[in-house]
């Protein structure tokens, strides 16, 4: 048995550990972005572009619940790495009034690739319940105006890596037909797909590379050891980092810079540094 006293003791030590796992998960893991490096072997990767980088952005969440000042440190760090190809896989914004001027403020700081600066969309481009095709328009242009090139189920070549950018599958615009009509199979190529589930789908023919994603925020709150109780995805393997696919492709999913709620734990934010190597 244990005595009123003891109990009370214990009583008070869970609720310390009950506020400090709150403090953590609301006030320090959302803004604790882990840079993550790692290899990225391409098939037929021209020799110019062997030990070149690629940073990986995601789900970046332009809104008051994501910090500029958070935001604008990360922008640094990759700035002062000097990437040579930046890529940003969707959720470019959530949706706020004044989402314009603060979204335009934002990615005009953001850093660029000395060959490509390359952005895709994701559901929460595309306003409320993903059916405002209007705003993904507008999302669209204000990141242009900043110099980023925003790929809508197109291809852009960056010093002979054919970057394909799809568009998102929640709002119903993902389209491979179209991304991949200009792409030369016999070349390096590389996919940016904001949704990992789009991967499962019977669209890539003989496309052969790699595919950046985002959108699970690697589960956001996940219990160690444990899957995350949220994932949204069908796919409930796609929670965060790589993985081998059908058709020699694979699956890299960042956890994301962002979040669409500021809560985090034991899924800390990423940033990916990619060093391209020849297979
Ligand atoms: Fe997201």
């Amino acid at each position: 048995m244990i005595s009123r006293r003891q109990f009370l003791h214990a009583l008070g030590a869970c609720a310390g550990i009950g506020t400090g796992i709150t403090y953590y998960t609301f006030e320090i893991e959302p803004t604790w972005l882990e840079i993550v490096r790692r290899p990225l072997p391409i098939r037929r990767l021209p020799p110019a572009l062997i030990g070149r980088t690629l940073v990986h952005l995601s789900d970046l969440h332009v809104c008051p619940l994501v910090s500029d000042e958070y935001l604008f440190d990360t922008f640094r760090r990759i700035i002062e790495l000097r990437p040579d190809i930046v890529v940003f896989t969707g959720d470019l914004m959530s949706w706020h009034r004044g989402w314009r001027d603060h979204v335009a403020a934002v990615y005009q700081r953001a850093p660029r690739g000395r060959l490509a600066t390359v952005a895709t969309l994701g559901n929460h481009d595309y306003g409320t319940g993903w059916g405002e095709p209007q705003i993904a328009s507008a999302v669209s242009d204000v990141v242009r105006a900043c110099g980023i090139t925003v790929l809508r189920n197109e291809m852009l070549d960056a010093g002979g890596l054919q970057i394909v950018g799809l568009d998102d599958l929640w709002a119903n615009r993902f389209d491979p037909t179209t991304a991949f009509r200009r792409v030369d199979a016999r070349r390096a190529a590389i996919a940016l797909s904001h949704n990992p589930d789009t991967v499962d789908l019977p669209v890539w023919g003989n496309f052969d590379g790699w595919i950046l994603a985002g959108h699970t925020h690697g589960g956001q709150c996940k219990p160690p050891f444990l899957p995350p109780p949220i994932l949204p995805v069908k796919n409930r393997r796609y929670t965060a980092g790589e993985f081998q696919l059908a058709g020699d492709r694979r699956l890299y999913i960042s956890r994301g810079v962002g979040n669409a709620l500021p809560v985090r734990f034991n899924a800390r934010p990423e940033v990916t540094i990619f060093d391209l190597t020849a297979v």
